[in-house]
């Protein structure tokens, strides 16, 4: 066993973690260009780096490349429920990298991991839900003086980003990598279309086809989540409460009405909203006997688990793996996916790397460019979006490693462009 720091599961697993590491590789080439790129210049040389993300296939390549980059990165994971335990071991046995997530981890183990990474004072962090951001403004805030700079993989955490920053309270430069168009047009609306899915039918071995499937908030992942349910055979219903994207769904072609309504109609639920209780206690009495109810926001509040408990005669756990029956004083049954946390990294293997090569690509060019942001007069304490240059870079890597070519502008056509004097002829 390597002599690093670690606690994952069971070091015996690395054999079968790095099969399934290897595997997503060969589905991440823009990443392994920056990683063979990252090898030879060490961009990230000396620097600690302190990561909670996801522990899965891909993010193991990510903590590749930032150490063949020259950083000395730690991993600790940001869902009790998403950890690959196999992943931790190959982490730690052959790749040397310091990890802390084990699946299923009580909540005190999980904020044990968040303090182990912090504490090896890391000048960079990365973050999937700004767990580790918020520690650095509270317990652990003698160790943001050193920070240089945060990057944040996902909505709900640049929401709590952009709340600390307008408390006037953000101590850290953070860069909101999730706005990105090569992470939220790609990741979020195709990667969590799919995977959510996937996390259901592995749950359930249920079949779409025919099936009223409720999407709860039509953002960039409920938008695809939506279209991947419809292209199965769903009927999809959609609930909202923001008008525009309520008269999107309408028009996309989907039924919008409240969730009290949808309630009575759904044979499966989907959270995708980033906010608490979206499916409320009162609720729960409205569903069809049998309805599955499911989240795949970042947090697991998305829907009140602690209402349905109260209000439920008997809970029968794991009736199935993942899946916990609910019943209720009217006999009905509601079958609770994942309890509540991300179906699609918990009941399956999250977004395929093939999309998570884009967020993470960008992950790493954001780290670079914090490091050379941050040595060449330093980053203001703001939260900063990725810049258009990196990803302009992501996207024509992903494009030629795709095989796929595009026009370019002619002289003439770029001229047109700039110009204001053809009009009407
Ligand atoms: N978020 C969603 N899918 C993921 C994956 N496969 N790896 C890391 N983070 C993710």
């Amino acid at each position: 066993m390597a002599k690093i720091k670690h606690d994952i599961k069971d070091a015996k697993l690395a054999t079968e973690g790095k099969k399934r590491v290897d595997w997503a590789a060969k589905d991440m080439p823009v990443l392994g260009l920056i990683a063979e790129r990252m090898r030879k210049e060490k961009p990230l040389k000396g620097i600690t780096m302190s990561a909670c993300l996801h522990v899965t296939a891909e993010t193991a390549n990510l903590m590749r490349t930032l150490k063949a980059g020259g950083a000395d990165v730690a991993l600790c994971a940001s869902n009790p429920l998403s950890t690959q335990d196999d992943v931790a071991a190959t982490l730690v046995v052959h790749d040397k990298i310091p990890t802390f997530a084990i699946r299923g981890e009580d909540n005190n183990t999980y904020y044990q991991h968040l303090h182990e990474v912090i504490e090896r004072g890391p000048e960079l962090t990365m973050d999937d839900g700004a767990d580790l951001v918020t520690l650095l403004h509270t317990e652990l805030s003698r160790y943001a003086p050193q920070v240089r700079a945060s990057m944040e993989e996902t909505t709900t955490g640049v929401i709590r980003l952009k709340a600390l920053e307008a408390d006037g309270t953000l101590a850290i430069p953070v860069i909101a990598v999730n706005d990105a168009d090569t992470k939220h047009l790609f990741d979020n609306r195709y990667g969590t279309g799919q995977s959510t899915i996937d996390g259901i039918i592995r749950a359930t071995d249920m079949l779409f086809a025919g099936k009223t499937v409720v999407v709860i908030g039509y953002g960039w992942c409920g938008r695809g989540v939506a279209s991947r349910a419809a292209g199965l055979g769903a009927h999809v219903v959609v609930t909202e409460v923001d008008p525009l994207r309520a008269l999107e769904a309408t028009m996309d072609g989907f039924r919008v009405m409240p969730i009290a309504a949808a309630a009575k109609e759904g044979d499966v639920f989907i959270t995708l909203t980033g906010n608490k209780h979206c499916i409320a206690a009162k609720h729960f009495g409205l569903m069809k006997d049998g309805a599955v109810v499911c989240n795949s926001g970042h947090f697991d509040l998305e829907i009140d688990l602690v209402g349905l408990k109260k209000m439920a005669k008997k809970v029968n756990r794991n009736v199935r793996h993942c899946v916990d029956e609910y019943v209720l004083p009217n006999g009905h049954s509601i079958n609770v996916l994942a309890e509540g946390r991300l179906v699609n990294l918990s009941a399956a293997e999250g977004h395929p790397a093939s999309v998570m090569d884009m967020s993470f690509a960008t992950q790493a060019l954001a780290s670079e460019w914090a490091m050379k942001m941050s040595n060449n007069g330093g980053l203001e304490v703001r939260v900063h979006p990725v810049s258009p240059a990196i990803e302009a870079q992501v996207a024509a890597l992903k494009l030629a490693g795709m095989g796929i070519k595009i026009d370019r502008l002619t002289k003439d056509q770029k001229t047109y462009l700039s110009s204001w004097t053809e009009g009407t002829t």
